[in-house]
């Protein structure tokens, strides 16, 4: 009896999913509904909802960026991570222009398209002019033919608008969580961390005419449903280019490592980042959306997962291999110690066995951004 009731539950449970999957738009409720469901059945529709839409509008295509961590000096003291200004035990380094040079050109020889240079914050005079000269060069150095990516903080408009002129395409500055009091909750509560300039910031991003890319934690401690469902909703609301999203993983030398035990499983926050994926796909057809390290770390296979959830970007560390393990912002991050080129290989063959294409050569701009700006010979050139 209780057997059957179960399975009388659960079909009621797949039918109201199955109404809200037919809709043309979500409202919160439906977000927190579809969210919170964690019936297998549920999941595959919503899975296989999420990928037919990928491959309708964006294609079974991954998008490759060669990763370069330039620095790991941060000015910042973010709570939960791993290279924040407080955390002494960190080997900090600045790569030196030849090292950056060289991933940039092996990125460029070996077909990737686009390359992505993150660091942690600085605001000085001699960090953006460096990053204004590498800019400069690697464009000269590649025939303009990669497409870059800063990942490099709040900075003033200025800097922002001469990194553009000077060879930057897109910019990710992840909110980290779009509720005021979550952001808060995870950062110093001084006047360097605020939700309101980390806003401000990523609207000049915008305005300063990059493709934009920002991006939240999932399963960070405190956070609830309610607040997944409005991140989907303050991405489409600000009508964002690109995301970067992932699971939060604690690192032990961070003082949010004190609050784990009110955080989900590894399982939940594996299921819940896969889902939100799988959510935003649907929301926000065009855009781009990648599948991060955090998730590989969490699960092996995790950047897979994430292409088949409905992200479309992957990114390869071109690091130099001595400097990964120093750019550790949580614990056991994926791909420090592997050669990660030859795990790529063997992503590469993963990804061709599940249908999928990895687009070499392209710079694999969004779809989203080149709409909004009516670039239409771009969009038939991608
Ligand atoms: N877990 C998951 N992601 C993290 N980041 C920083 N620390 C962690 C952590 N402990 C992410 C942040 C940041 C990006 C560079 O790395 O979202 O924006
Ligand atoms: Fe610095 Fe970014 Fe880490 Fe914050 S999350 S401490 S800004 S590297």
């Amino acid at each position: 009896m209780t057997a059957l009731w179960n399975h009388l539950i659960s079909c009621n449970l797949s039918d109201t999913i199955r109404q809200i999957l037919q809709k043309k738009d979500f409202s919160r409720e439906d977000l927190i509904a579809l969210l919170s469901d964690n019936n297998p059945e549920n999941a595959r529709l919503i899975t296989e909802k999420a990928y037919k839409v990928k491959e309708t509008v964006v294609g079974r295509k991954v998008l490759l960026r060669g990763l370069i961590e330039l620095s790991n000096i941060c000015s910042k003291n973010c709570l939960y991570c791993g290279i924040r200004a407080g955390n002494y035990n960190v080997n900090r380094y600045v790569l030196q222009e030849e090292e950056v040079l060289a991933a940039a050109e092996f990125a460029y020889k070996q077909h990737f398209g686009s390359i992505v240079i993150q660091s942690g914050e600085r605001s000085d005079l001699a960090f953006t002019d460096y990053i204004d000269g590498l800019l400069q060069k690697i464009k000269k150095q590649t025939y303009g033919g990669l497409a870059v990516t800063l990942s490099c903080g709040e900075q003033k408009a200025s800097v922002y608008k001469n990194w553009l002129e000077s060879g930057a395409h897109r910019y990710l500055l992840r909110i980290e969580a779009s509720n005021p009091e979550l952001f808060r909750y995870i950062h110093p509560n001084d006047s360097h961390h605020t939700y309101e300039k980390r806003l401000k910031a990523l609207k000049v991003i915008q305005q300063t005419g990059y493709q934009a890319g920002t991006g939240v934690m999932i399963g960070l401690p405190g956070q609830t449903i309610e607040n997944l469902a409005d991140d989907l909703l303050f991405f489409k609301d600000i009508d964002i280019d690109m995301i970067g999203m992932g699971p939060y993983v604690p690192h032990e030398k961070t003082p949010l490592v004190i609050d784990h035990g009110m955080i989900p499983s590894v399982e939940e926050r594996v299921r819940l980042s896969l889902r939100m994926i799988s959510l935003l796909r649907i929301l926000m057809p065009e855009i781009n959306i990648a599948s991060t390290t955090a998730l590989e770390t969490l699960i092996p296979d995790g950047k897979k997962a994430g292409i088949l959830a409905g992200a479309n970007v992957v990114m390869v560390n071109l690091t130099p291999q001595k400097q990964r393990e120093n750019y550790l912002l949580y614990k056991n991050k994926a791909g420090i110690y592997n050669d990660e080129w030859k795990d790529f290989q063997g992503f590469i063959k993963m990804v061709d066995r599940s249908g999928e294409t990895v687009l070499w050569d392209k710079a694999g701009s969004s779809c989203h951004f080149l709409k909004k700006m009516n670039v239409l010979s771009e969009i038939l050139n991608e």
